[in-house]
This record gives C-alpha cells, sequence and structure tokens, in this order.
C-alpha cells in the first residue's frame, strides 16, 4: 500500500479563480450542476437504489480483492457517496474520488477516503498501474463520444494489469415511452448531440470498453426497472422519484432554457410526461459493464 501511495502524482488544489476558469470552459456545466442540495440527495438515493437493483456491490472476483486491501478511483465522484459506503464495507482498501466541482466531504472524512478537485478531461493524474478498480457512475451528460473513450483509455492506463474497470449508466431511449415523453427526449437528444454529447451512450459502453485492447473478460448487466407502481415496486418509486428531481431541478433551467422554454412551460410539460410515465407503464434499463485489464 505504501509503494502504490507514493505512485499518486502530487496535485496542487485549484485556486478559485482557476477552478471558475475550468468551469467555464467546459462546456456541459451550463446543463448540470451536482452542487445543488436535491442533486446531491438525489445522487445519494440513486447510489443505494443501483446497489438494491443489481442486488450486489460487486462481482464476486473484484469483491475479494477488496476484502484484502485495493487501490479504487471513483471518476466524476460527485458527493462521494460511493466512495464513503464502499470505505466503511471494505476497510483494507484506499478510495480515491476527483471531481471537477468540489461536492465531495472535503474536511470530515473516513480515513481510507482521499478526495481532490480534477477535470477528468486534463488526464487522469495518477501513476501507471496505480488501482485495482476505476469506476465511472453516471457521466452520460458529463462527456462526449470520444472524451468518454479518452477517460477510459487513460482509466486503462493506470489500471494495475488484472484490475477491473466498472461502468455505470441509464438506457435512453427508456422502455415502452410513451409519445409525449419520447417527444421531449428527441429534444433533449438534438440539444445534447449540439453539444456532442450521445445520450445513447449507455447502449455503447461494451463496444467502447473492447475498443482498447488489453481490456478482457467484458460482463454486461443489464437491469430494467418499471416505474410505474404496482409494477416497479419499491425501487420503480424511487427510481421515478430521482428521474422526476433531475427533470424537475437539476437539469431544468439548463434544458428550458436550450428547449426554447421558459421554466413554466417546461414544468408543466414534464408533469404530462411524468402521467404518461405511469399510464404507459415506462421502464428504465440500468446497464453496468465491467472487464479486466489483461495480466
Ligand atoms: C451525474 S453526476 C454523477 C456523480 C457520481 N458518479 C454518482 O454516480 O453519484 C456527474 C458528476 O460528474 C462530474 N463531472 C462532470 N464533468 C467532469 C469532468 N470533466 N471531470 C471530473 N468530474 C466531472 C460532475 O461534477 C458530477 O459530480
Amino acid at each position: 500500500m505504501g509503494n502504490s501511495k507514493s505512485k499518486m502524482r502530487k496535485e496542487r488544489r485549484l485556486s478559485d479563480d482557476e477552478a471558475r476558469t475550468q468551469e467555464e470552459t467546459h462546456s456541459n456545466q451550463d446543463l448540470y450542476l451536482p452542487q445543488k442540495k436535491n442533486e446531491v440527495e438525489r445522487l445519494q438515493s440513486m447510489h443505494f437504489l443501483f446497489i438494491h437493483i443489481f442486488e450486489c456491490r460487486f462481482l464476486p472476483p473484484i469483491e475479494n480483492k477488496l476484502k484484502d486491501g485495493a487501490f479504487v478511483l471513483d471518476i466524476g465522484c460527485g458527493p462521494g457517496t460511493w466512495i464513503l459506503d464502499m470505505a466503511s464495507h471494505y476497510p483494507c482498501s484506499e478510495f480515491y474520488g476527483f471531481d471537477i466541482h468540489v461536492v465531495f466531504p472535503s474536511q470530515i472524512r473516513p480515513p481510507n477516503t482521499h478526495f481532490k478537485q480534477a477535470n477528468a478531461l486534463d488526464g487522469l493524474a495518477f501513476d501507471n498501474d496505480s488501482f485495482d478498480l476505476v469506476r465511472m457512475s453516471s457521466m452520460l451528460i458529463s462527456f462526449d463520444e470520444q472524451q468518454y473513450l479518452g477517460v477510459l483509455r487513460d482509466s486503462f492506463r493506470i489500471l494495475k494489469p488484472g484490475g477491473y474497470i466498472e461502468l455505470i449508466e441509464s438506457e435512453i431511449p427508456l422502455v415502452n415511452e410513451g409519445p409525449i415523453f419520447q417527444k421531449l427526449l428527441d429534444s433533449f437528444e438534438s440539444l445534447l448531440s449540439s453539444k456532442g454529447i450521445d445520450i445513447r451512450l449507455a447502449q455503447k459502453l461494451e463496444s467502447l470498453v473492447s475498443s482498447i485492447d488489453g481490456f478482457t473478460s467484458i460482463q454486461t448487466d443489464r437491469r430494467i426497472t418499471m416505474l410505474n407502481e404496482p409494477e416497479g415496486g419499491i425501487s420503480g418509486k424511487l427510481l421515478m422519484q430521482t428521474i422526476d428531481e433531475f427533470f424537475q431541478s437539476s437539469v431544468a433551467s439548463g434544458f428550458a432554457a436550450g428547449l426554447g422554454l421558459s421554466l413554466e412551460e417546461y414544468m408543466k410539460h414534464w408533469q404530462v410526461c411524468k402521467d404518461e410515465i405511469v399510464t404507459h407503464g415506462t421502464g428504465l434499463a440500468l446497464r453496468k459493464v465491467c472487464a479486466q485489464k489483461r495480466f
């Protein structure tokens, strides 16, 4: 552990001015801000929902490494919910997380957690072969496809031989969308594709990973959760709440402006979509893709 720890490149913390410039030059920051209180709570709920929906924290080989003591990196860690939860389950492992925004705990935190502010698009400031597990979750609207692939390549570089990558994203389109919701998502798709973002990235994860020579044992776990009651049960109800918060709060003003609607018009439209999700029996597919770096 001491060895690998000393391999981490020393990073200075950004000054406020530098951080602001970095935020301004990052094209997608106007659409999504994780600092909002509701968004932090939403990401926390999503974390526990993902564990419930996938019925496990990790595949067995990853879990064994974590029990023995592993180095783990969460890229775009947001409020650090995943890291804080995992750090308490696997006290022998060291958990690193970074995010472009400081939403993670900067002072009081478990001793086996390490957070810093950094932009993944500046390259991952860690030495080659440093980590046993690198993960990214819900980064769909943070990167365009080439940027995502670039971060994946860099993740490969910093993984130890035999180390794992784990990626989790939500599939768009949803399963059994009604016509009004479909139209709203089509508008989002055009808006985001004008910024280079592909909202269908989840469906491409496996091919992106396999395009990197040296990733092996690629596995996909796809789980559909119905969002209406009673079909979706408690997971569906909670997932629907997080989707509602996402559209109503986290991205509402950015999306309304991008679609040329007033916030009030956008909210009314979203309400109609929400009703349709229930009457139509819409579901959300989550995709988890894991792969191992060849020894
Ligand atoms: C939807 S949140 C997901 C957070 C966390 N991965 C989770 O699953 O709860 C996306 C996160 O990516 C961060 N992010 C976006 N662009 C980034 C970049 N270029 N470098 C580092 N973090 C970035 C955002 O600040 C935000 O916290």
